[in-house]
């Protein structure tokens, strides 16, 4: 019988920046070691040393990197230091996933349409680090989560894909941030493998994905 080369589908490195307790991350493990699935986490970069993701990343064996803004300089010096973490990962996309500091114009420049963020609101309402508290305040019945690409401003950068929560009744800003993790858990695992398996196409403000 002759010999058939198996088909040895491409896989996309990702670089997953996380700030708190890495449970998108964990999800995003769950997945990257099916070939099909098409990323892999190579590497998870943080601002904080006892960032819980950090410890999610070792149990997988993924290196780590930690850059704390209280060692630079300055807000560009720690830009430049981030950019260099990653970019020694040669991530093909970069996900930030929890991760709770503005990534500035040093670093994107080095990634030009290759970070991902995953927000906890429907975009535009609600950006900043407070979506959930902000969204529950202002009484909204139905907010969600948003995977979007990151331009230089807060939460602004062209939407991937967004899915909506009900909020109800009784809800504190735990309870609806729990419900929203379990959505926007398996909205970044779909969008992450759909944009490094098919790619994005960015038209002004739509993005597109294959
Ligand atoms: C997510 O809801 C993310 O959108 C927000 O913080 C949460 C991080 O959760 N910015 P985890 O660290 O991935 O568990």
């Amino acid at each position: 019988m002759p010999h058939k080369p198996a088909v040895v589908p491409s896989t996309a490195r990702v670089v997953v920046l996380v700030s708190g307790g890495g449970s998108n991350l964990a999800e995003l493990l769950r997945h990257h070691t099916d070939p099909a699935y098409g990323a892999r986490v190579v590497g998870v970069v943080s601002d904080r040393t006892d960032a819980g993701g950090l410890d999610v990343a070792r149990g997988a064996g993924v290196p780590t990197a930690v850059v704390a803004p209280a060692d630079f300089a300055d807000r560009g010096e720690w830009d430049r230091a981030m950019a260099q973490a990653v970019a020694v990962f040669d991530p093909a996309l970069v996900v930030s996933a929890g991760f709770m500091r503005i990534l500035g114009q040093p670093f994107l420049e080095r990634f030009p349409d290759k970070v991902v963020n995953t927000h906890p609101a429907l975009l535009p309402s609600f950006p900043g680090a407070h979506g959930v508290r902000d969204a529950l305040a202002h009484g909204v019945r139905v907010t969600g989560c948003t995977v979007h690409l990151v331009d230089s401003g807060v939460d602004t950068g062209p939407i991937l894909a967004q899915r909506a929560v009900e909020v109800l009744d009784g809800d504190d800003e735990a309870t609806l941030h729990e419900r929203i993790k379990v959505v926007e858990r398996a909205l970044l695992v779909d969008v992450v493998g759909r944009v490094v398996r098919d790619g994005v196409r960015v038209e002004g403000r739509r993005a597109t994905i294959g």
